[in-house]
């Protein structure tokens, strides 16, 4: 059996407890014949900002950088700021690392509430592929005559060709190998970005004509958010840029069913990934056993995919149907029916009898 490199990083908050139910499950999927992971942990996280004033040292860039993959609990700590930890941790491992796509599956599974009337699991399946190192986010722009009445605030959004490409393609590729809609939506706003947004339109179109077999569609970041929750069966797979992905993924991860479920990647397709619930470190629910784990679960099964091993991507997907479908009354914090290692242990339990 194959044995990966997985670097775990249980994080602030309520990470460390739904990472120890995520690590479980991979155990699990080692003891039925799967592969194997050899794990290491690292503590980066405002915890250890706050003790060492370290955020993210190089060398566990370098061996991040150097991880199979990594499993990400939660980054972010009410005693910190705001900014510092995202930036200088959860930014910058996505840059150093050069982790250019963010993919969020909007996936409602059976027996998972969504606050959209009339719609299930057969309406809403698409993923969002989130460009994840340029745009907004690249931190581009500057302050004058700071905290005067004459303040000049500017945040210019990057966009290069070569990165807007390689995220498009990626999109294509995903499209194609997922075989469901085979649609990609492009999601941008044409008619105001007109500098940004042109070179993304264009690159979409260039990039699309080696895809005949798959549908081209285009969407303003506004409407989609209006389509995403009237129909959201329009959509297959929507590709976008840093921000407008930030945005549409929260409120793809509400019509799935809420944070306890929505789970993302970090990921350079040609390399590394980085694999986490995104929901955050939910400091009230630190240490009370409450915290939803299947997210983080989750974040696993898409590492599996990411390694390529779908078999055991599939059995823990399997698990995962299961949970949520006979099991658990709800996927909120708290009002699950379970504890938080309680939910841990079902998925292992289905995981174990298949
Ligand atoms: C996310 C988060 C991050 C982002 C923050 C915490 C920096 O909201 O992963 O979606 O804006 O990308
Ligand atoms: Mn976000």
């Amino acid at each position: 059996m194959k044995e990966y490199n997985i670097g775990i990083i249980p994080g602030d908050g309520t990470g460390p407890e739904v990472v120890a139910e995520a690590v479980k499950a991979m155990k699990a999927i080692s003891d039925i014949g799967g592969p194997r992971f050899n794990l290491t942990y690292y503590d980066i996280g405002g915890e250890r900002y706050l003790k060492k004033g370290e955020l993210l040292p190089e060398s566990v860039a370098k061996e991040l950088s150097e991880m199979d993959s990594s499993l990400l609990g939660a980054i972010g700590h009410p005693d910190v700021k705001p900014g510092i930890l995202e930036k200088n941790i959860l930014l910058k491992l996505r840059f150093d690392l050069d982790l250019y796509i963010n993919l969020r599956p909007v996936v409602l599974l059976p027996g998972v509430y969504t606050p959209i009337k009339d719609k299930g699991p057969e309406d809403i399946d698409f993923v969002i592929v989130r460009e994840n190192t340029e745009g907004l986010y690249a931190g581009a722009g500057g302050t004058l005559k700071k905290g005067t009445a004459d303040e000049v605030a500017v945040q210019e959004s990057i966009n290069t060709r070569k990165g807007v490409e390689r995220c498009i393609r990626y999109a294509f590729e995903y499209c194609k190998k997922r075989n469901k809609g085979r649609k990609l939506t492009l999601c941008g706003k044409t008619n105001v970005l007109t500098y940004a947004f042109d070179l993304w339109e264009r690159a979409f179109n260039e990039v699309g004509t080696e895809y005949s077999d798959i549908e081209k569609d285009y969407s303003h970041v506004d409407a989609i958010c209006m389509w995403m929750v009237k129909n959201p069966e329009f959509f297959d797979v929507i590709v976008t840029d840093n921000l407008f992905g930030d945005i549409i993924t929260d409120l793809g991860a509400m019509i799935q069913g809420g944070m306890g479920i929505a789970a993302g990647g970090n990921i350079k397709p040609e390399g590394t990934g980085v694999f986490e619930p995104i929901g955050g470190s939910a400091p009230k629910y630190t240490g009370l056993n409450k915290i939803n784990p299947m997210a983080a679960i989750y974040a696993v099964q898409m590492m599996l995919d990411h390694l390529d091993e779908g078999d055991a991507a599939e059995k823990l997907q399997t698990a995962i149907k299961k949970v949520a479908k006979n099991d658990l009354k709800s996927m909120g914090a708290g009002r699950m029916g379970y504890g938080t290692k309680e939910v841990g242990d079902l998925v292992v339990n289905y995981i174990v009898k298949g």
